[in-house]
């Protein structure tokens, strides 16, 4: 099918229930929020921030200035109307660009990316670029799938997935280390994560063809969630997994 739909709203409309963009758990996203025991007035960079939940949250809870990054402008103002509702003293500046384009003029005490990594050409690269930006001793948080298996050709194809595309669990904490980064912690996504983001996709399409009949971008919204929901429960399911990678970069003494 010829792509017509704008990718940014068809993600909005898809994941218009979703309270964070990626497969982990609100319980295990607060308990990692918990542990990054940020002082208050750290710097915080959100790379690809999505709907704003997680600078949000450290901003309630930490009282962290910062910046997030986030091509869609859908998200960006999902992310601008939640700071102003939430925490509107925040000193947290949204921009809606590339994040390949996005060039820090500051260092952060936590630079993160999470279900983003294509926009540095890959994990290590992800890894790479958000160190650069950080303060030594600083934080490192990403978020990356990896393999549960090796992957079928056909849900490769189907998906349009490289097999290097991704590692293992235990390759993503390696190549951290390879980078010169301390492993500090990591959360997994379970199944009853994965398939609470995957089927809120569906939930949100329903309804969504439900209140806008006449949308003209409907049947694309709606064969492309089809086909993702075919290859979840057919291959990805039982493929792939999701984690969040929280490194701490060296400090100085340590170079
Ligand atoms: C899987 S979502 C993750 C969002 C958010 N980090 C979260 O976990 O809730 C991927 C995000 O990347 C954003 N995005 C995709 N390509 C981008 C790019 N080149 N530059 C900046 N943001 C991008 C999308 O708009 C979306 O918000």
């Amino acid at each position: 099918m010829e792509r017509k739909i704008d990718i940014w709203k068809f993600y909005s409309v898809t994941h218009g229930y979703h309270v964070v963009c990626n497969p982990t758990s609100i319980a295990k996203v607060d308990e990692l929020i918990g542990l990054l025991r940020l002082s208050p007035g750290s710097a915080v960079l959100d790379i690809a921030c999505g709907k704003g939940e997680m600078l949000t949250r450290l901003a309630e809870r930490y009282e962290v200035s910062g910046v997030g990054v986030d091509i869609s402008p859908y998200f960006v103002a999902d992310t601008e109307r939640k700071l102003r509702d939430r925490v509107p003293v925040a000193q947290i500046e949204i921009l809606k660009m590339d994040g390949a384009d996005y060039s820090a003029d500051q260092f952060f005490d936590l630079a993160m990316c999470i279900g983003a990594s294509w926009i540095y050409k890959g994990y290590r690269g992800t890894l790479r670029a958000l160190k650069a930006m950080t303060k030594p001793d600083g934080l490192i948080l990403v978020g990356e799938p990896f393999w549960l298996k090796g992957p079928d050709d056909a849900f490769l194809a189907a998906e349009n997935y490289a097999r290097d595309m991704f590692g293992t669990h235990y390759e993503n904490v390696l190549v951290g280390q390879d980078e010169g980064l301390l492993p500090l912690y990591t959360i997994v996504s379970n199944q009853d994560d994965w398939d609470r983001y995957e089927t809120l996709q569906w939930y949100a399409a329903e309804k969504y063809a439900r209140d806008n009949p006449d949308d003209p971008d409907l049947s694309e919204i709606l064969v492309r969630v089809a086909r993702g929901r075919k290859n979840y429960l057919q291959w990805g399911r039982d493929t792939l997994s999701w984690a969040m990678y929280l490194f701490r970069k060296a400090s100085h003494a340590d170079q």
